[in-house]
């Protein structure tokens, strides 16, 4: 049975009516057509849904849209504030990170908010940070020169 449930959406408050326990991911695309972030899994393995809630990063096929209620989810089609890039997005430019580009808006997620609480991450914490996000590309290591150019490293 369908029912409202109200959230922030990429600075802005949205209702959606829905059946509380439709993924979030399904409601960001089917309902809502925001296509950015992608299905990859279904089961929290991939990291292709990565998007934020209250900033921290989760994987959007996980959680029923009724658990988002009242918090602010961001997609990457929100991830920078104005038209600008976000300087992830700028980084990952330059670095010329993404190959079929599938799985990279989850990255780009997953490193932003990396890089919101950790904003000089070391090697490791790079690594432990986007382990859950997969590339079947092989884009590791351009993933990790981004994510330390745009921290205002060398990306070396
Ligand atoms: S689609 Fe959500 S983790 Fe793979
Ligand atoms: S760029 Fe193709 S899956 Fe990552």
């Amino acid at each position: 049975m369908p029912e409202p449930v109200s959230f922030t959406l990429n600075g802005t408050s949205i209702t959606v009516e829905t059946s509380p326990e439709t993924p979030l991911l399904w409601v960001l695309r089917e309902s809502l057509g925001l296509t950015g972030t992608k299905y990859g899994c279904g089961v929290g393995s991939c990291g292709a849904c990565t998007v934020h809630l209250d900033g921290a990063p989760i994987r959007s096929c996980l959680y029923p849209v009724a658990s988002v209620a009242g918090k602010a989810v961001v997609t990457i089609e929100g991830l920078a504030p104005s038209d600008d890039l976000h300087p992830v997005q700028q980084a990952w430019i330059a670095e010329s990170v993404a190959q079929c580009g599938y799985c990279q808006s989850g990255q780009i997620m997953a490193a932003a908010a990396l890089l919101a609480a950790t904003p000089d991450p070391s090697d490791e914490q790079i690594a432990e940070a986007m382990s859950g996000n997969l590339c079947r590309c092989g884009t590791y290591p351009a993933v990790r020169r981004a994510i330390k150019l745009a921290a205002g490293g060398t990306g070396a």
